[in-house]
């Protein structure tokens, strides 16, 4: 271990019975640095993710979390979660909450916040998304863009090291998508550590310090995004770009 990553996995394997799903997969992310993970569907990157908070035990290999293995014991695996902001495809909001209630959840429950400081945190964090108008609409009562905003304001209520988007803006019509990018953006911009699956290339030009590009469970290419995007990708990494931009 370097002890300088912030992040650091080595070697880690996934198998789901004889399907081996992640092979040796390594990479590092330092403090402050936003990675966006891209490949083909069903290349392994929502499991990669879901490692790195431990939602799935990897089969072997380790990750190391602030110079810490978190792998080795799972027992723990809850109070790690809580320090791992992830925001998914589908929202995933309480639908019988308003979005401050929302996002006043989690520090009430687990950071024990008084309902009045849960308030207050959970209006700054609507400011910081951009939709302080909406703090007691129900989810159904919100477009695809709020309430995915909803969801980012609510992981960071919980005051996350690491931001996890799993293709946040796949579900949202496209005029939607860019002001959750925008949020993303600003966040990594403000020195938020984050891994995002996505396929928006706009937001892993203007975000991303670096690119992984994975295939059938293989991280084939990590490189800046300036390499990256300066036609220096391998010729696979270029022919995938290539299929999502046209
Ligand atoms: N819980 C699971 N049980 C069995 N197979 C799974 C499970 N989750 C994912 N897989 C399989 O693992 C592979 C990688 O899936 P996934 O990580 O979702 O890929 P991606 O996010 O890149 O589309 C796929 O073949 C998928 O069917
Ligand atoms: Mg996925």
């Amino acid at each position: 271990m370097t002890g300088s990553a912030f992040l650091e996995v080595n070697g880690v394997n996934k198998y789901f019975g004889s399907l081996h799903v992640l092979k040796d997969c390594s990479f590092s992310v330092t403090k402050g640095q936003t990675v966006v993970l891209i490949g083909p569907s069903g290349s392994g990157k929502s499991t990669l993710l879901r490692c790195l908070n431990l939602l799935e035990p990897p089969s072997a290999g380790s990750i190391a979390f602030e110079g810490r293995e978190i792998t080795g014991d799972l027992r723990n695996a809850h109070k790690l979660r809580a320090q791992i902001g992830m925001v998914f495809q589908n929202f995933e909001l309480f639908q019988h909450l308003n979005a401050v209630e929302n996002i006043m959840l989690a520090p009430m429950k687990v950071l024990g916040y008084s309902r009045l400081d849960a308030h207050d945190l959970a209006v700054d964090l609507l400011h910081k998304v951009h939709i302080p108008d909406r703090a007691d609409h129900l989810p159904d009562e919100l477009s695809g863009g709020q309430q995915q905003r909803v969801a980012i304001a609510r992981a960071l209520a919980m005051k996350p090291k690491l931001m996890l988007y799993d293709e946040p803006t796949s579900a949202l019509d496209p005029e939607m998508i860019r002001e959750v990018l925008d949020v993303m953006t600003e966040l990594s911009a403000d020195g938020m550590t984050s891994v995002c699956v996505t396929h928006e290339m706009g937001f892993a030009r203007r975000a991303a310090d670096r690119i992984i590009f994975m295939e059938r469970g293989s991280i084939i290419e990590n490189a800046t995004s300036e390499v990256f995007f300066s036609g220096e990708a391998s010729d696979r990494a270029k022919q995938f770009l290539n299929q999502i931009l046209h």
